[in-house]
């Protein structure tokens, strides 16, 4: 496993795969990697012959300065796993040399990114979008490889991909939950032990009720549940609630 962090390095090392004819499946994260991110890799690994996975905690999607400070990094463990998963390469960028415009240029959808995550965290999605775009002109993928966990990230890349005549596929795999229901996520770390034991009741509501209104009722009966949405859109259950100082995402298909 080679550990890449110039740009100009990992697009020769591109460039020279693409010429092989060897098929990239690649997986861009912001590290504190968990089983979700695993899932990704293995998926990765059984389609293609190479794997990349990227590592950058991208500033310029959070929209609350205080949640970019306290994003959890933990890169000897990322690495470690990373290797465990067979990762060939982990590329991990510096963001000066990322946002070598200073952000001059972005990726801004108007439609289906002013809903749910985007109408909460305004900018979220630009941010989002435009990191991903440099990311695949650097790595040059076939495969990338994204949680349905963040269902409408998911949708948005891959309608960012198709709208920019991009040769890639763009593969949605399914959430991973602990064995109580709630989702994996790199941010359940920052939960404590009363909220923790409380978080899979966003799951367990959102999965049984009947409809988005009647979950939402459910949820805010909760003394220590802030909710921000649930909302029902193309058959699938979207909700975004705060457990203290948490902010938790999870979707369902109905
Ligand atoms: O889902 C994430 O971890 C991030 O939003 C992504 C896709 C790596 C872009 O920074």
């Amino acid at each position: 496993m080679q550990i890449i962090k110039s740009i100009a390095q990992m697009q020769d090392i591109a460039q020279q795969l693409n010429n092989q004819g060897k098929s990239i499946g690649f997986v861009p994260t912001m590290g504190f990697l968990h089983a979700g991110h695993e899932s990704l890799l293995a998926q990765s690994r059984v389609d293609n012959p190479i794997s990349i996975l990227s590592i950058f905690v991208n500033p310029t999607q959070f929209n609350q300065a205080s949640d970019f400070e306290g994003y959890p990094i933990d890169l000897e463990k990322d690495l470690v796993l990373a290797k465990k998963n067979q990762v060939d390469y982990v590329f991990i960028p510096d963001k000066t040399e990322i946002y070598v415009d200073a952000y001059r240029y972005q990726v801004q959808e108007n439609q289906h990114s002013m809903l749910l995550e985007g109408e909460h965290r305004p900018g979220h999605f630009t941010g989002v979008l435009t990191v991903v775009l440099k990311l695949l002109n650097i790595v040059r993928p076939q495969k990338l490889y994204l949680g349905k966990k963040d269902y409408q990230q998911y949708r948005l890349i891959q309608d960012m991909v198709s709208a920019f005549f991009m040769p890639i596929e763009v593969i949605g795999c399914e959430t991973l939950r602990e064995i109580d229901g709630l989702a994996m996520s790199s941010r359940n770390v920052r939960l404590n032990t009363e909220e923790r034991a409380l978080a899979p009741v966003l799951y367990d509501v959102l999965a049984t009720s009947k409809t988005a209104y009647e979950a939402q009722e459910k949820l805010i009966k909760y003394d220590f549940i802030k909710v921000e949405y649930v909302t029902d859109l193309e058959s699938r259950r979207y909700a975004a609630v705060w457990l203290g100082q948490t902010r938790l995402i999870d979707n369902v298909e109905l």
